[in-house]
């Protein structure tokens, strides 16, 4: 199609969005494309069309683009006034009661309609939306008391009893009752039926202890690792003959010897090829049938386990109701429910809205449809009202499955407005990109996305074409950085990185690249141009470092990524020191933090000089020099720490240290001033309710760093700020810049499936509980089909993640390729390779010698979080490495002692 065809299509789809005010519309359109602008142009429409702006809902996805929306339709609707001077009264009405319209989230919606219908809902009228840190906290305090109860309860008792007989921990039942508690539409679909459980087989053991005798175990010599895992089996197997009464527990005590792996002898050990071959056979069929049983014990105890949490998610949800001290997730579910139930609300919540308007509606969860349609559905006729509904979003950019978004529930929803009569008007003029970044846009996605939709995984690519027709500007349009790393390893690869991308910040405002306004006026870039997007927290740390070494301004902006920044790490590991004396990972790391500033050489003499770790060691007294003052320094904030609060101690911690004042002096920026009061922030939220250790504090903290947080509160750059933004692809959404960098792209998605399993197009469900490790897993229903299943979304959304990332640049589109030589072909940097990014855009050179790629001090007590699964892993080894040197008292935990 030609250009021009194009602006006649989009032509008539805004055309329709301005006057069709009585269909039901659907745009599903491209980035860039002007979709929140369309959206914006219907509810100026509809005020010029008579309906009061108080009687419009308009949801977008976080506070922040609501905030910019309510701005845009201001500005729409000043623009309108001067240009339909018949209107003027109209509007300027509108205009008036602008701040009152319901331009927000679906969570500030949801909310403002409880307030109104408390009493229909169930809930308390002066109710209140608790924060995170309140919400866990309470959840603790209530799941505490629910299990000490539970020991009335003979059934619910007896179940946990024997999963726990059967090896499952209670954290993993914790662990599967939060997720139910945060989805709670889940556990209602639980509540109405759980996936069906094996029944358990018992093998004809006689027949098993015999095939296992007649093995010639004792050829081998009795170091051989074949030969042990066979006669445990042995002994398991006569331990299950005798003892008839606890056969599960003795079976799962042995789980770890059931699995695989069985080549773990040579044949020369067992006298020849037949000999081994016997043995591998009848040990693997012996462990495999005896695992079989063993698995469906614990499907069975699971299937049993899953009521009594499935209550608790219950009544704990209905408590918080009669308490007013609801989550986030509540308001959605409430509402959800009272529409569903409550004829009268449905009828008085229409008459009181003509119109809602949802913008990204790609990543809209199932509730929000639910309440959605509800709205717009006659409750008499039961079909969709014409009109009620504008709807914009692109497939393409959904990106927040991990936050419920669904292509099932997407594509349903779609057929379901489809069936009811709505128009799917197009857009295809991409009104942000300069031309040359969409034709490297169309090249690579159109075969990284491909062509259609794959069972309700992926949708298929529309091209998007250049309706913004720019003059050319100085600057590369597309350029690409890095490759194949070599022998590098995941972390050199992220410093290599690191600073390529930092150098090319800095070039692009040195060298002079140009960016446009909006009005099209051409000047030279800023650092405030300049977005660098990526898709997890991996690369922060030495993305940090590298602008701090070369002194270039930037500013990270997306929440969750303060979690993984050099100062809050360094502020936890002090929080850690002060609290336990014996940790001395976290001793030996606050030392080296901006806090103490001990240099590697000052913390090696003093280890020689056989200086103790422990602040509380009387052997500390005699030292000299500035480690031992850190120490001292340590020793007497642990002596304090009872006698304030949390917040109050970091506070001084912080204050004393100078670490706010040190951190501007050195990096020039205000973000060690913003992170230490985020720290203070936590602490205060987090002791709202009643004073907290500073263990539990750190804890929670450490866990706020694993999990995948909203990623959506960008805080905007200070008016003065020229800096860099950082953020991750998730906090980008919807946004754009002058000049994006795309970093990070070395490390493959890995798919973390939650506890709570289900496909959506089919309905199925599963439950999988417990360490994957040692064969500890408890898996009720097609646990593996799931798996697979939410592996090829996980793998499809990435592609899609990668369309987000490219599509928000404006004039100057910077990725980064970098990658190991053994990263997955799965990740972005390759994917994005093997789809033809190379040959599309133009290579940047490289501009500093690449660091030497020696090992770094204390590089090991660092998280890796490429090296999967990152987080818990590093909190795992650090306990490990804790625990040993607690016991070797004196030596170092570190590289140091050693
Ligand atoms: N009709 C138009 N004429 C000129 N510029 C426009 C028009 N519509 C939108 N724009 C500009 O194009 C850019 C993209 O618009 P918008 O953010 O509405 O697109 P979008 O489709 O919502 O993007 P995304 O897919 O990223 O959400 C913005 O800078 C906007 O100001
Ligand atoms: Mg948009």
């Amino acid at each position: 199609m030609a250009a021009e065809d194009h602006e006649a299509e989009d032509g008539a789809t805004r055309e329709l969005i301005r006057t069709s005010l009585r269909d039901t519309l659907f745009v599903e359109a491209g980035a860039g494309t002007g979709k929140t602008s369309a959206l914006v142009d219907r509810v100026v429409a509809l005020v010029l069309g008579g309906r009061a702006i108080e009687r419009i809902v308009a949801i977008t996805f976080t506070e922040k683009a609501a905030a910019e929306l309510r701005d845009r339709v201001r500005a729409g609707l000043e623009a309108a006034r001067e240009k339909y001077t018949a209107s003027e009264t109209t509007i300027t009405e509108a205009l008036a009661s602008l701040d009152r319209a319901q331009i927000s989230t679906i969570h500030s919606f949801g909310q403002s309609l409880l307030y109104s219908y408390a009493a229909e809902a169930g809930i308390d009228p002066s109710f209140r939306v608790q924060d995170e840190v309140m919400a866990e906290r309470r959840f603790q305090e209530r799941w505490r008391i629910y299990l000490e109860n539970l020991a009335e309860d003979q059934e619910a008792g007896s179940a946990i009893d024997r999963a726990l007989g059967l090896g499952l921990s209670t954290r993993h039942i914790e662990a599967l009752t939060v997720e139910l508690s945060r989805r709670p539409d889940l556990a209602t679909l639980l509540q109405a039926g759980c996936p069906p459980a094996d029944v358990p087989v018992w093998p004809d053991l006689k027949e098993m202890s015999a095939l296992l005798e007649g093995l010639p175990l004792q050829m081998p010599p009795p170091d051989d690792r074949l030969v042990a895992k066979v006669k445990r089996l042995v002994s398991l197997v006569n331990e299950l003959l005798l003892n008839e009464t606890d056969r599960e527990s003795t079976l799962a005590a042995a789980a770890e010897v059931l699995e695989p792996p069985w080549r773990i002898s040579t044949q020369l050990a067992w006298g020849g090829k037949e000999n081994m071959d016997r043995v591998l056979a009848v040990g693997a069929d012996v462990a495999c049938r005896l695992n079989e049983t063993l698995q469906a014990c614990r499907s069975q105890a699971l299937a049993a386990v899953l009521p009594v949490v499935v209550r608790f998610v219950i009544e704990d949800a209905h408590q918080r109701a009669r308490d007013g001290a609801l989550t986030f997730d509540d308001l959605i579910v409430l509402v959800r429910d009272l529409l569903k139930d409550n004829r009268e609300a449905v009828r008085s919540l229409r008459a009181r809205y003509e119109v809602m308007l949802i913008d990204e509606f790609q990543d809209t969860d199932p509730l929000q449809v639910e309440i959605a349609l509800a709205f717009a559905t006659d409750p008499e006729s039961g079909a969709l009202e014409p009109g009620r509904l504008f709807l914009v979003g692109d497939p393409k950019q959904s990106i927040y499955r991990f936050r419920r978004a669904d292509m099932a529930i997407y594509s349903q929803t779609r057929e379901a407005v489809e069936t009811g009569g709505a128009v799917f008007p197009v857009l295809a003029l991409n009104r942000r990109s300069r031309g040359i970044l969409l034709d490297w846009i169309n090249n690579v996605f159109s075969t990284l996305i491909g062509p259609g939709w794959k069972q309700d995984i992926q949708p298929g690519y529309r091209s998007i074409y250049d309706g913004r027709r720019s003059g050319d500007l100085a600057g590369p349009g597309v350029a690409w950085i890095g490759g194949d790393a070599g022998e590098a390893n995941a972390r050199q690869v992220r410093e290599i990185e690191a600073g390529q991308v930092v150098a090319n910040c800095l070039a692009a405002v040195e060298e002079g690249w140009q960016v446009a306004e909006h009005n099209d006026t051409v000047r030279p870039a800023a650092f405030s141009d300049i977005a660098v997007l990526m898709p997890t927290r991996a690369v922060l740390p030495a993305l940090e470092r590298a602008f701090s070494e070369a002194g270039l301004p930037y500013r990270v902006e997306s929440g969750s990524l303060i979690y993984r920044t050099q100062e809050v790490r360094d502020l936890l590991n002090c929080l850690t020191a002060i609290d336990d004396p014996a940790d001395e990972v976290a001793i030996v790391a606050s030392l080296r933090s901006v806090a103490f500033a001990c240099s590697d050489v000052e913390l090696a003499e003093y280890k020689a000089t056989g200086g103790p770790w422990n602040y509380l060691s009387p052997r500390l007294e005699g030292m000299q020099g500035r480690v031992a003052d850190g120490l001292r320094a340590l020793a007497s904030y642990h002596r304090e720490r009872h006698e304030c609060s949390v917040a109050a101690l970091v506070d001084r911690f912080v204050a004393k240290t100078e670490q706010v004042v040190i951190g501007m002096l050195d990096a020039g920026n205000r973000n060690s001033f913003r992170r230490a009061r985020f720290v203070v922030e936590q602490a205060r939220a987090f002791e709202a309710a009643e004073p907290a250790s500073l263990r539990a504090f750190v804890n929670w903290m450490e866990s706020r760093a694993g999990e995948a947080i909203l990623d959506n509160e960008g805080a905007g750059l200070d008016d003065d700020e020229d800096a860099v933004r950082v953020l991750t692809i998730h906090g980008a959404k919807g946004l754009e810049f002058p000049i994006v960098f795309v970093a990070g792209l070395g490390t493959a998605p890995t798919n973390r499936p939650g506890a709570y399993l289900i496909d959506r197009s089919t309905g199925e469900t599963g439950v999988c509980i417990g360490s994957k490790y040692a064969n500890r897993r408890f898996m009720l229903g097609p646990v593996d089909r799931l798996i697979e299943f939410e592996n090829r979304h996980t793998d499809a959304e990435y592609g899609r993640l990668l369309y987000v990332a490219t599509t928000r640049a404006r004039d100057h589109l910077v990725v980064s390729l970098y990658h190991s030589k053994r990263a997955l072909a799965t990740c972005g940097a390759r994917k994005l390779i093997e789809h033809g990014a190379k040959d599309h855009g133009q290579k940047r050179p490289e501009l500093i010698e690449e660091p030497k790629l020696n090992k770094r001090a204390f590089e090991d007590l660092e998280p890796d979080a490429a090296q999967e699964p990152a987080e818990c892993e590093f909190a795992e080894r650090r306990q490990a490495l804790v625990a040993a040197a607690t016991k070797r008292r004196y030596t170092s935990a570190t590289a140091l002692g050693g």
